[in-house]
């Protein structure tokens, strides 16, 4: 999605904002761009490749100022080109990068092409700034702030004027922005990835917050211009090592990070009981009776895969809701209700919709499982349990998932200790288990040789079916989204028990059929579901725990995975399609860190 980075510096700015650029990159994005006010005068570059050629556009063009502004753009109104590039000018005289969706732009173009304004671009990003100079009457922050109140929907945005040097004014509603300060100046970004290495002081904005950097200068006014004061954090080490070493690409650095991070997600959690500090307390968890999980994407489908975990260990009835269907449906409150946000990015539009909503009709209790801990899910939670996975680059989640799955099965057993549904000595076996998953996922990692040979046979098909049972119906729709999403094959996940009701007739020798089989209680059924496959010429991939007794056979491969690790065995399948889906994207040359048309966090609906 799109990604903001602008500051006043000390020096020149523009080699801050190209580095900020960089770090947003993964994001995804078809354009970017960069504006410096110089001797006067607004100056930009602007390409639809990427950052780096970005910088050497900029050197030629000797860009050199120390205020400026700068984007990632993510098309949403107008296509990816040249003139619909951020930053947007109005005339000479007002820049501006935007990040998400202004809903009344059609009716305030209008507007403005009446007062006789022209447009050189498609995007909505072009009203605000027209907005803001039709505003303008010698101070950019009043300017700013009127322009704001007539917007509607979720915009993060960053403004300078050519006639007030060393200022930049930001507004937020909706998107996210954090201003950084540090020795080289005042920053201002989406993300505070962008700005991790020049800043040391963060300051998250609100909602219809409007900042003035005035040179090393920050203030912070409500719409109305009323001072508002917000908590400023420290860096809390945001610079890790988010470089691609011996890998690849970065989705398969994730994929072979996860026992780490794991490990360090369970690290986190002190005891068998208490998961971090800012989780509710045992008293707190011990009457709830009822869980509602909002998510989007992977983090659904690790909601989704937790299900089974709260309904089994801790007794309580527990729904999984995609967070884009749920927003717009009419919530009924079963009590006692604890609402779990899960999200990678803590960003995602929807899922922070959703989460407000149940907020607004009268949810107090709300957990965000994050993997960024200043992300607005987290602030706009009562708790939170921040997952240890790390900066994940690659747009496909891999190690967020698993560290999700592991915080969502540690709260299950957690939860289910204060209800009395598992003893002291059942909840001690299971933390042991959750130390043992490191190792295990290690050991199903070392399945690569056999799951590229699986890619070898997959890579030319254009359509497959994931089929999983149980716990593993969810690691099947992860599976295919995986697939679908970096290899661009058409995948769709079924729980295998529903294959006689209408998939079986897509089943023919050019339909493969991946299975996810676990040795658990519904093995059986799953093998007669294999057999419906096998019998109607399809080709079956099975993901078998060793202690299956499935063997590969005509029509039939196998890989066999470490022996069932009862309800955890869904992490080590979801690894096993991981690598999959990365290996057949190998050999189709996709783009797999940055799969065309997505990005990494989705902050607009
Ligand atoms: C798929 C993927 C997406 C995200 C979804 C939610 O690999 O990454 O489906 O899971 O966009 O994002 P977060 O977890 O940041 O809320």
């Amino acid at each position: 999605m799109c990604g903001i980075v602008a500051g006043v510096s000390q020096g020149n700015v523009v080699p801050f904002l190209l580095e900020g650029l960089k770090r947003l990159e993964y994001r995804g994005y078809d354009s970017c761009g960069v504006a410096v006010l110089q001797r006067g005068e607004a100056r930009r570059v602007r390409t639809l490749s990427r950052v780096c050629s970005l910088e050497a556009d900029a050197l030629a063009a000797d860009l050199d100022g120390v205020t400026g502004i700068a984007h990632t753009r993510w098309a949403t109104h107008g296509t990816p080109v040249i003139n619909n590039a951020h930053p947007i000018f109005s005339g000479e005289q007002i820049a501006v990068v935007h990040n998400g969706i202004i809903e009344n732009h059609e009716q305030l173009r209008e507007q403005l092409r009446l007062k006789g304004y022209e447009f050189q671009s498609q995007t909505d990003t072009e009203v605000i700034a027209h907005l803001i100079r039709d505003h303008y009457q010698g101070d950019i922050l009043t300017a700013v702030r009127d322009a704001a109140g007539l917007l509607q929907g979720a915009y993060a945005i960053a403004v300078m004027c050519r006639d007030e040097p060393k200022r930049i004014v930001g507004a937020r509603q909706g998107s996210p922005l954090v201003v950084g300060i540090g020795d080289d100046g005042a920053f201002l970004a989406s993300d505070t990835t962008a700005i991790a290495d020049c800043a040391e002081r963060f300051v998250y904005l609100e909602d219809n917050d409007v900042v003035d950097i005035h040179g090393t200068d920050i203030a912070i006014q409500d719409r109305e211009g009323r001072t508002v004061s917000r908590r400023e954090v420290k860096s809390r080490g945001h610079a890790q090592d988010t470089g691609l070493g011996a890998y690849r690409h970065y989705m398969q650095k994730e994929i072979f990070e996860q026992p780490v991070a794991v490990a360090r997600t369970l690290a986190t959690m002190s005891g068998d009981e208490s998961l971090q500090a800012a989780m509710p307390s045992p008293e707190e968890l011990a009457d709830v009776s009822n869980l509602v999980m909002l998510g989007c994407g992977t983090s659904y489908y690790a909601a989704l895969t937790a299900c089974s975990w709260f309904e089994h260990f801790a007794n309580v009835t527990a729904r999984a809701e995609i967070a884009s269907e749920f927003r717009y449906r009419d919530y009924v409150s079963q009590g006692n209700t604890l609402v779990i946000a899960v999200s990678q990015s803590g960003e995602t539009a929807d899922t922070l919709a959703a989460l407000r909503y149940v907020q607004s009709m009268g949810e107090a209790r709300t957990l965000a499982i994050c993997n960024v801990a200043a992300s607005a899910m987290v602030r706009q939670s009562r708790w939170a349990f921040i997952t240890e996975a790390g900066v994940e680059v690659g747009v496909a989640s891999t190690k967020a998932f698993t560290t999700q799955l592991v915080a969502l099965f540690a709260l299950a057993i957690a939860i289910g200790r204060q209800r009395g549904s598992v003893s002291q000595s059942e909840a001690a076996t299971w933390m042991r288990q959750l130390a043992a998953l490191p190792d295990a996922m290690r050991n199903v990692l070392a399945r690569e040789p056999e799951i590229m040979a699986w890619a070898e046979a997959l890579h030319q098909t254009e359509h497959a079916l994931f089929l999983g049972r149980g716990a593993h119906f969810p690691i099947a729709l992860e599976g295919a989204l995986k697939l679908k999403e970096i290899s661009y094959i058409h995948a769709e996940g079924y729980p295998a028990g529903e294959l006689k009701h209408g998939p079986l007739a897509l089943v023919t020798e050019s339909m493969p059929v991946i299975v996810t089989a676990p040795n658990d209680a519904l093995l059986q059924k799953l093998k007669s579901n294999m057999e419906e496959v096998r019998s109607r010429g399809g080709r079956l991939f099975v993901l078998a725990d060793s202690d299956t007794g499935l063997m590969a056979g005509p029509g039939m491969r196998v890989i066999h995975m470490p022996a069932w690790r009862g309800p955890l065995s869904p992490v080590l399948h979801a690894v096993a399609l991981q690598l999959l889906a990365y290996h057949v994207a190998c050999l189709r040359g996709t783009d797999i860190d940055k799969p065309r048309n997505l990005a990494k966090s989705v902050t607009v609906e």
